[in-house]
C-alpha cells in the first residue's frame, strides 16, 4: 500500500498531512483529496502486477491508504453486458456487502478511522451508507452513529440496528441528519465520516474507475451513467482515472459522464441546465429513490466541472420513469436494482433517444444497489399505489401509481 504524501484542498490546493483524522479544508471547507506519490509508485506498479490478485477492491492496493483493510470483501463486481442493449454494461454495485456500493466507501472510511484509533463514528445518511457504515464499525470494533430520515427504506434501519449501531431517526431530509450531527458531535466526541466531509469515502469509491478500466481491458468507455445524490462515485472514478493517467495505464481519454437524478430532487440537473458552477438548495426533495434526495451536495462544484470537462450531461428522469426501468430490467436482464441504479436506465433510454449516445457507443450503467434493499417501496408500487419518500410523511401510500 502507499504512503499518502498529503491531501489536497480541491478549492484552493493546500496541504494538509495525513497523520491526524481530516475533515475538510480548515481555510475554506473545500473537499480534502488523498494524494500519493504515483511518479514514484508508476517505476513499480504496472497494470499486469494486478493479474491473480484478490477479488475485492483492495486489488488495487498500491493506492490505497496504507492500513490493515476493514474488508467484508467489497467490489470487484461483475461488469455484465446488457442483453438487451449491445455495447451497454451494467456495473452490478448490488452484490457489494450490505447490497449497495457504499460499502467501498464505508470499507475505506472505517479502515482509516481504525488506523487512528478513533472509537465513535457519525454520519448522515440516505440509507445505505448507514448500512454500510454500521456494518464495517462492527466488522472494525468501533461505536456507530446514525441519522436518517425516519421515511427511510425499512431494510437501511434493520440492518443499521442489526449491526449494533446507533440509530436516530430524523423527521428530515439528508441535510436535517447532518446539521444534527455536526452540531452534537463535538460533545460527543464524534468523528463525521458525512459524504466528502473525510477524504477516504472518495478512495474506496475511486475503485469502481480502476474496475471499470480493468474490467473493459483497459480501454475507456464513451461514457459512464453514474445515478448521483452526493456525487461521491464520479468524483472519486474521475481521481482514479487521472491516476491511471499518471501512472502511464490509460491515456488522456475520458469517458462522457453522466449524472441520472431523480425530477423530485435534481439539484445537479437544474444547475447543469443554467450553466451554473454550483447549486442551490433543493425545497421539498421528494422521490422513490432515497440515496439521489440529497437537496444539496457538498461536492457539487466537484461534479458539475467533471461534467463539464468530461462533455458528458446531467439529467433528470421521473420516479414513474424509474418505476419503470427497475421492472424493464428485472424482466429483461434478470438484475433486480435499487431505484437509483434503474435510474440509470431510464436516462440512457433518453440519452439515446436523443442521440446523445448511439447504439455503438460503450456504455456504462451502474446499477448501484439491490433492489431487495427496497421490498417496502417496490412491493408498494406494484400493487399499484406508489410509496414515497417525502420530507414531510413517514412513508406513506399516497396515490396510485
Ligand atoms: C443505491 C444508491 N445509489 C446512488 C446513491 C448516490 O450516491 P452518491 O452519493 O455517490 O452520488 C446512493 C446514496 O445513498 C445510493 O444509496
Ligand atoms: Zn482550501
Amino acid at each position: 500500500m502507499a504512503p499518502i504524501t498529503h491531501l489536497e484542498c480541491t478549492k484552493c490546493g493546500a496541504r494538509i498531512g495525513a497523520g491526524e483524522p481530516a475533515t475538510v479544508c480548515p481555510k475554506d471547507g473545500g473537499v480534502l483529496v488523498v494524494r500519493y506519490d504515483l511518479a514514484e509508485l508508476k517505476r513499480t506498479f504496472a497494470a499486469a502486477s494486478l493479474f491473480g490478485r484478490t477479488p475485492t477492491m483492495w486489488r488495487y492496493a498500491e493506492v490505497m491508504p496504507e492500513a490493515e483493510p476493514v474488508s467484508l470483501g467489497e467490489g470487484f463486481t461483475p461488469m455484465l453486458p446488457s442483453r438487451e442493449h449491445p455495447n451497454v454494461y451494467i456495473k452490478e454495485e448490488g452484490l457489494n456487502p450490505t447490497g449497495s456500493f457504499k460499502a467501498r466507501g464505508m470499507s475505506a472510511a472505517v479502515t482509516m478511522a481504525k488506523s487512528y484509533g478513533l472509537k465513535k463514528l457519525a454520519a448522515p445518511s440516505a440509507g445505505n451508507a448507514g448500512s454500510a457504515l454500521a456494518a464495517y464499525a462492527a466488522a472494525a470494533g468501533i461505536q456507530a452513529h446514525i441519522f436518517m430520515p425516519k421515511d427511510v427504506p425499512l431494510a437501511n434501519r434493520v440492518e443499521c440496528e442489526s449491526y449494533g449501531a446507533k440509530v436516530t431517526l430524523v423527521d428530515g431530509l439528508i441535510s436535517d441528519c447532518a446539521r444534527m450531527v455536526a452540531e452534537r458531535k463535538e460533545a460527543e466526541g464524534w468523528f463525521d465520516v458525512s459524504t466528502l466531509k473525510e477524504p477516504f469515502r472518495v478512495e474506496g469509491k475511486k475503485t469502481m474507475g480502476y474496475e471499470v478500466a480493468e474490467q473493459l481491458g483497459w480501454r475507456m468507455p464513451q461514457g459512464i451513467v453514474y445515478p448521483t445524490g452526493g456525487g461521491v462515485g464520479l468524483i472519486g472514478m474521475w481521481k482514479a482515472f487521472e491516476e491511471m493517467q499518471e501512472l502511464g495505464w490509460i491515456g488522456s481519454e475520458r469517458p462522457q459522464m453522466v449524472a441520472v437524478q431523480s425530477s423530485g430532487c435534481a439539484p445537479i440537473s437544474k444547475a447543469w441546465d443554467e450553466g451554473k458552477p454550483t447549486t442551490e438548495f433543493w425545497a421539498n426533495a421528494e422521490t422513490i429513490a432515497a440515496g439521489l434526495r440529497v437537496p444539496k451536495p457538498h461536492g457539487d462544484y466537484l461534479i458539475l466541472d467533471i461534467l463539464r470537462k468530461s462533455g458528458g450531461v446531467a439529467l433528470a428522469v421521473t420516479d414513474d420513469e424509474i418505476m419503470d426501468a427497475l421492472r424493464h430490467w428485472a424482466r429483461v436482464e434478470g438484475i433486480f436494482a435499487a431505484p437509483e441504479g434503474a435510474a440509470t436506465l431510464a436516462g440512457y433510454r433518453k440519452l439515446r433517444a436523443s442521440g446523445f449516445f448511439s447504439p455503438d457507443d460503450t456504455v456504462v450503467l451502474f446499477n448501484t444497489g439491490s433492489g431487495l434493499k427496497y421490498l417496502d417501496v417496490i412491493e408498494a408500487a406494484k400493487s399499484g399505489v406508489r410509496l414515497r419518500l417525502t420530507s414531510r410523511h413517514i412513508a406513506g401510500i399516497i396515490g396510485p401509481y
